[in-house]
């Protein structure tokens, strides 16, 4: 079976992923390298174990995690679909296909909603990948520089993010505490509605409702 530590120390892997965070960082964008990766992983594994997926789905949903930007080296505006099929090539040999489909499928519609879930390993991403918002994963702390870009000043302020599950009342919820002196909270929807709504869709896709809390108010 596979599992995440083979692929953390698969050589071929860690280099895709290292030069997509070096070309995003050239273009302005925030971290996406090998923190972004291990926290999503670690993240979406802890997501599917308080769901009580299988251990295969839970090993699934963090390799998910952990290789869903690996192709931004070659494009940002497709980088999902050359990404499932990048693993593919990465991986066909040394896996069963039936095992590798689902991550495919969740690398390929992590960024937009264009095919449906057909299992739980896409919408766990889905909302363990859009709820990594964080200071650290701004490259720049220049006020100049923050002022003038509205991605680095949500995440800049965001000093924590967190994702809760309450089986019982079937809600999967976001808790963020952002700090209004470096950004409003509008700012936040301005740019994260669209995330919102897709975390919105996994969420009803596992059954649960998403729930949003931010600075203790609650907004979904
Ligand atoms: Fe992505
Ligand atoms: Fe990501």
């Amino acid at each position: 079976m596979l599992t995440l530590s083979d692929l953390q120390n698969n050589a071929q892997l860690l280099e895709f992923i290292k030069a997509s965070d070096e070309t995003l960082k050239r273009m302005g964008y925030t971290e996406h390298g090998l923190t972004h990766a291990n926290l999503v992983a670690q993240r979406a594994k802890e997501i599917a174990q308080a769901l009580g997926l299988s251990s295969k789905e839970q090993e699934q949903c963090a390799i998910s995690g952990f290789c869903h930007d690996l192709a931004n080296f070659l494009s940002r505006s497709h980088h999902y679909y050359l990404g499932a099929l990048l693993f593919y090539q990465l991986f066909k040999d040394a896996y069963e296909i039936e095992d590798l489909i689902p991550i495919m499928q969740a690398i390929a519609t992590h960024e937009k909603e264009e095919l449906e879930f057909a299992s739980p390993i896409p919408a766990v991403l889905v909302i363990a990948d859009k709820s990594d918002v964080r200071s650290s994963r701004v490259y720049t702390h220049s006020l100049q520089d923050l002022k003038g870009d509205i991605h680095d000043r949500v995440n800049f302020a965001t000093k924590n993010s967190e994702i809760k599950i309450f089986k019982d009342k079937k809600i999967i919820s976001l808790t963020l505490e952002i700090d209004t002196k470096i950004t409003p909270i509008m700012e936040y929807f301005e740019i994260f509605t669209e995330r919102m709504v897709y975390c919105r869709k996994a969420a009803d896709y596992l059954g649960y409702q998403f729930g949003l809390k931010i600075n203790n108010f609650i907004l979904l």
